[in-house]
């Protein structure tokens, strides 16, 4: 039984709510049968608050019968560990086409106890925005993805359905000498993306992009809009880097852009094990943080020529971008990294906007509109773990990493360097707690095609990262929650004490891991908000313990 009630669809939330409380009660009660099943009383409290069973093909709301509903289910998840026929589906798939969607499906499942996964890209490591082991929806933003830019202002509102592709692109489409310091792939949504931190190819130079956020929009979890003045800054603060998952649902984000030349560099100069591979890297782990703020050089390790096994072997590329032209560059390189060998021939200049097609791996040639797909050409199983490095590895401790990383030829790790700006600000600025003190970040990655191998690409990674424990940060070791990772730990279904999820939150967030949780006290005391890594509530007993 649907419940039509008309109202304007044009009409904001809060003037809805007012028109409609006194019938909220009768009509829900008279709904919620004995028999009728959650999903069904949550349907009929979602058609009644927004008035959908009017608009039949409006493409908000998929249910399992719906013959769309797979294909919008997979259209954003990008880990196939979680696109199995055993993976838990959701009992329905909104794709709110207006903010009081949002705030009717945060109401109605509040109402009848269902789980809310909140998807802007689909990027989430452990597929958390699109799974749950409880009855849940899933609230996909994709529809949500305007992006104003205002040049004159060096700022931008960006709604959290958009990708990094569609921002960077309006950013370019408006100006060449701006852009923004953020992930390098296109398809990454800007919602998980900026709440959890956040890095680029420019982050050395202006920080994460969650440190660029100005401003927010967020709906709480009793269904009001608010703004950074409205939130306050507690909350303001936690979801610039402490996971959005835990407070709410950002709507959009203003962001401050930020310069950059016209004319900008790259190169890729890559170098076996029998090329010096060795010295090489550690030489980098020496310098990388320390070079000027303009360049980002990272390095992707990987193994090679894996069709002919007796030639098996590691190969080191190392990437750049250069905040400038090659003139600049190359007496910059050849002073502190001679042994690299740059020559002139391997560095191309080029416009900003393109850096970014040839970090995200396309053709320089391609026009950028190709930023604007979001579909990935290309989805596999994968998982992938992360690590701090404060002190370069000796050269021993590579030799042996290189034996473990032959083990599997589908493995890779990505050393980011840090320093420069990251340096500059505050472990407890944000959420963002790694910063002076790192030389790099390490991405250890594995993927495959097909489920059969699953198992023993996981239990490598594992042993992997169990190998690195020496030479990576200790007290905690620490890790970063946009790569999130369940092996750090998880909470419980129900609720798990602060004490608990500190196995798990103090590698992510460190210091700022117990700010979190008193924000999210104080936001969502009910714990609505919540999957396998959302900050705990901090619980009377525990300020009594003195935590
Ligand atoms: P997704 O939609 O899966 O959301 C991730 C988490 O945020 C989930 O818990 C979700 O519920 C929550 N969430 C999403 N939108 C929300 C909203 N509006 N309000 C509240 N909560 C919300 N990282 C990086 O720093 N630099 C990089 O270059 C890259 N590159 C990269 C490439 C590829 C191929 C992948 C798969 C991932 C990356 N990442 C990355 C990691 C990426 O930043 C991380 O996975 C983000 O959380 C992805 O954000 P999405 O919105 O796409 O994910």
């Amino acid at each position: 039984m649907r419940n039509v009630l008309f109202v304007n669809q044009n009409m904001g939330f809060s003037a809805f709510c007012v028109l409609t409380l006194s019938y909220i009660l009768l009509v829900s009660i008279s709904l919620a049968t004995p028999n009728s099943s959650v999903h069904e009383n949550f349907l009929n409290c979602f058609y009644f608050k927004t008035n959908l069973s009017q608009y039949p093909n409006s493409q908000v709301l998929f249910t399992k019968n719906s013959s769309s509903y797979s294909s919008v289910l997979q259209s954003a998840a990008q880990n196939l560990r979680f696109s199995t026929a055993s993976t838990p589906k959701p009992q329905l798939i909104i794709k709110p086409i207006h903010e009081y969607h949002i705030q009717a499906a945060i109401v109605c499942s509040k109402k009848h106890g269902l789980q809310l996964r909140v998807r802007s890209g689909g990027h989430d490591y452990e597929g958390l925005s699109y799974v749950s082991d409880v009855p849940f929806i899933v609230l996909d933003l994709a529809n949500l993805r305007s992006i104003r830019i205002d040049i004159e202002d060096e700022s931008a509102w960006v709604e959290s359905g958009a990708t990094m592709g569609e921002l960077y692109y309006r950013i370019a489409e408006k100006s060449k000498v701006y852009g923004f310091p953020a992930g390098t792939c296109h398809t990454v949504g800007v919602g998980g993306h900026f709440t959890g931190g956040g890095f680029g190819t420019i982050f050395r130079k202006y920080g994460l992009a969650a440190d660029n956020v100005i401003d927010a929009r967020i709906i709480d979890v009793n269904g009001r809009i608010l703004d950074r003045r409205s939130m306050g800054e507690d909350l303001f603060w936690a979801i610039r880097g402490g996971g959005g998952e835990s407070f709410g649902v950002i709507l959009s984000w203003k962001i401050k852009l930020v310069p950059v030349p016209s004319i900008v560099t790259i190169f890729n100069v890559q170098k076996s094990l029998e090329q010096g591979a060795t010295k090489l890297l550690y030489k980098w782990q020496t310098i990388a943080d320390k070079f000027p703020e303009d360049l980002f050089l990272h390095a992707i390790i990987g193994v090679v020529d894996a069709s002919q096994n007796a030639n098996k072997t590691i190969v080191v590329s190392f990437d750049a971008l250069f905040l400038g032209g090659v003139e600049e560059l190359l007496p910059l390189i050849n002073q502190s990294f001679p042994e690299l060998g740059l020559n002139h021939g391997d560095c191309t200049e080029m416009s900003w906007i393109k850096s970014v097609l040839y970090f995200a791996s396309f053709s320089i040639q391609e026009s950028p509109d190709v930023l604007l797909n979001r579909t990935q050409s290309s989805v596999s199983f994968f998982k992938s773990k992360s690590d701090y490095v404060k002190e370069p590895i000796p050269g021993s401790g590579l030799q042996e990493l290189w034996k473990i990383l032959l083990e599997d030829e589908a493995g890779y790790m990505i050393f980011t360097p840090y320093g420069a700006k990251m340096s500059a600000i505050s472990d407890s600025e944000t959420p963002f707690p790694h910063r002076s003190g790192n030389i790099y970040k390490i991405q250890y990655s594995v993927s495959w095609g097909t489920d059969k191998e699953t198992k023993k690409h996981i239990s490598w990674i594992r042993k992997l990262y169990t190998y690195m424990k020496p030479y990576v940060s200790k007290s905690p070791r620490a890790a970063y929650i946009n790569y999130r990772d369940l092996d750090l730990g998880r909470n419980k279904i129900g609720n798990t004490s602060y004490a608990q999820a500190s196995v798990w939150g103090l590698k992510y967030f460190k210091n700022n891991f117990k700010r979190l949780s008193h924000v999210k006290t104080k936001t969502d005391p009910s714990n609505f908000f919540r999957n396998e890594q959302s900050i705990p509530l901090f619980s009377l007993w525990e300020k009594k313990q003195g935590n």
